[in-house]
């Protein structure tokens, strides 16, 4: 899909489909009072006629037929009252309008964006929001069927009063934006029988190929064992395939600046272990690397924009297998930081992965680390796929994730921890546990990893909910984070 800004005249431009917004009341913008000139009033007479786009987000056809007028088609999206338009209702609307662009299967499109205005927002933000709505409405995950069928997109032009550098910068991160969340995408929906602590670690290097700037490390289970990691080696000790930490290193500031660190669980598949996980809470559990792909989506979009800065990206990669060689509930294990813990729940192994790849890049001696986990349950019940928990032990760092999260509408909400919750992971036998209860489940996950975070400012990001989608009994990876922890480098460049 090829993005480009544009300042010449929509209709003398040929496309499939003219994308125009329309107002409150059915009023037509600037260029919809052009072109309704040209087309001698048949559109504001088809507008008296038709009963939609009548409210916000509705969208219509009209076809323009007119020789002056070089495009097929013409979607009309309401876009609500001009004055109190936001991100919010732009993106649902322009999200009707992709699925519509899909389904008809054009090839090339044309969007008005002239009299965008946005009450809470700038026009740069809205691009990248629209350029990902059209992406995410041709994404398609079929390299494993025999006949996979190619989207039909490839040309989408913005319309624009005049191109300033800002929107031109827009177009640059959003290409970069899709580029990173669709390779998150593919990696996540990629099988559990294919996608394995291994196959990260290639792609990985893969990657690390392409980019002068990155440089990819992969930490096999032996080098695990010898510094002493056996939190995340116990939790891949039932897997025929080895844990591993992958590495990528991204240099786009001086050496000694200090790296933006993301950390990311990369569990290929979780079965729960011995607490085996039943039928319908297993499906879907080959997402359980999402933030590990997150990480690599996001590490690969920094590289493509060029930023200057340091950004280190760790996936915690293993599987979560039962069987005789697995651990079990009641070991106590040691972690790389050398707090020891009781294993109560085995299917409670994301917590245990983090917190030695959270030990492990003390010796970066990070800026900034976030952590992308799709690590409870518990968060989903509490926000559902709306917005990912986020918890941290500096108010900075959460307020710029806020902030990133805002600018992209890639929503985040804020939950506490503190002493009293963090006493529910207290050990009788050992220093801490890795489940607290069945109350405040997505808290007290978050209070065992902060055990292992004190060097340094740290935020985690509970993915459970936003990273996929459901379908029936299928999911689809969402993309999401990547377009906040994008969003949060851009601004610390
Ligand atoms: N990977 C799961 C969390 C999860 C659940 C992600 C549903 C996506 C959808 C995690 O490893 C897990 O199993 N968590 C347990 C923790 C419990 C045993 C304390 C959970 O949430 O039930
Ligand atoms: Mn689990
Ligand atoms: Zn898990």
């Amino acid at each position: 899909m090829k993005l480009q800004l544009k300042t010449t005249s929509i209709f003398a431009t040929s496309s499939d489909c003219i994308i125009l917004p329309i107002w409150e009341k059915k009023q037509l913008s600037t260029t919809g009072l052009d072109l309704d000139k040209l087309l001698n009033g048949a559109l504001s007479d088809f507008l008296k006629k038709t009963t939609t786009p009548d409210a916000a987000s509705e969208i219509v056809f009209f076809s323009p037929a007119n020789k002056n007028v070089k495009a097929t088609q013409l979607l009309l999206v309401n876009l609500g009252n001009q004055k109190k338009l936001t991100l919010e209702i732009l993106r649902r609307a322009m999200e009707k309008a992709a699925i519509s662009i899909e389904m008809s299967r054009f090839t090339h499109v044309n969007f008005s964006f002239n009299d965008i205005i946005l009450a809470d927002s700038s026009l740069d933000y809205a691009i990248r929001l629209t350029a990902i709505a059209l992406q995410q409405s041709i994404y398609r995950f079929e390299q494993y069927k025999s006949k996979p069928k190619t989207p039909a997109l490839v040309n989408v032009n913005f319309f624009v009063s005049k191109t300033t550098t800002t929107l031109e910068t827009a177009i640059k991160q959003a290409k970069a934006t899709i580029s990173g969340m669709n390779f998150m995408m593919d990696l996540a929906n990629c099988p559990p029988n294919i996608c394995h602590p291994e196959y990260l670690a290639k792609q990985a290097q893969a990657l690390a190929k392409q980019h002068k700037s990155l440089t990819a490390k992969i930490i096999d289970d032996k080098a695990l064992k010898k510094m002493g990691a056996g939190a995340i080696l116990a939790v891949g000790q039932g897997s025929r395939h080895k844990p591993k930490f992958v590495i990528v290193e991204y240099r786009g500031a001086a050496k000694n600046a200090q790296p933006h660190v993301l950390v990311g669980k990369g569990i290929t598949f979780d079965t729960g272990g011995n607490n085996l996980k039943p039928f319908d809470g297993m499906l879907g559990m080959k997402y359980d690397m999402s933030g590990a792909a997150s990480v690599m989506g996001t590490v690969k979009a920094v590289a493509e924009m060029k930023l200057k800065i340091n950004v280190v990206g760790i996936l915690a990669a293993a599987e979560n297998m039962p069987g005789p060689d697995a651990y079990r509930p009641e070991d106590i294990i040691t972690s790389l930081s050398g707090q020891t813990i009781e294993v109560l729940n085995t299917d409670a192994e994301g917590r245990l992965v983090l917190c030695d790849a959270l030990t492990y890049i003390e010796r970066y001696k990070p800026a900034a680390v976030i952590d992308v986990a799709t690590l409870t349950g518990a968060i989903i019940t509490c926000l559902g796929d709306i917005n990912s928990g986020l918890f941290g032990n500096s108010d900075p760092l959460i307020e710029k994730i806020q902030l990133a999260a805002k600018k992209t509408l890639d929503g985040v909400w804020h939950l506490p921890m503190g002493e009293a919750y963090d006493a529910m992971i207290n050990s009788p036998v050992a220093d801490i546990k890795n489940i607290g209860g069945p109350a405040a489940g997505s808290i007290t996950a978050a209070c065992f990893l902060a055990r292992f975070t004190k060097k340094y400012p740290w935020v985690h990001l509970d993915i459970a909910g936003t990273a996929s989608a459901k379908g029936g009994l299928n999911r689809k990876s969402t993309g999401r984070p990547v377009p906040l922890l994008i969003e949060y480098l851009l601004q610390q460049a």
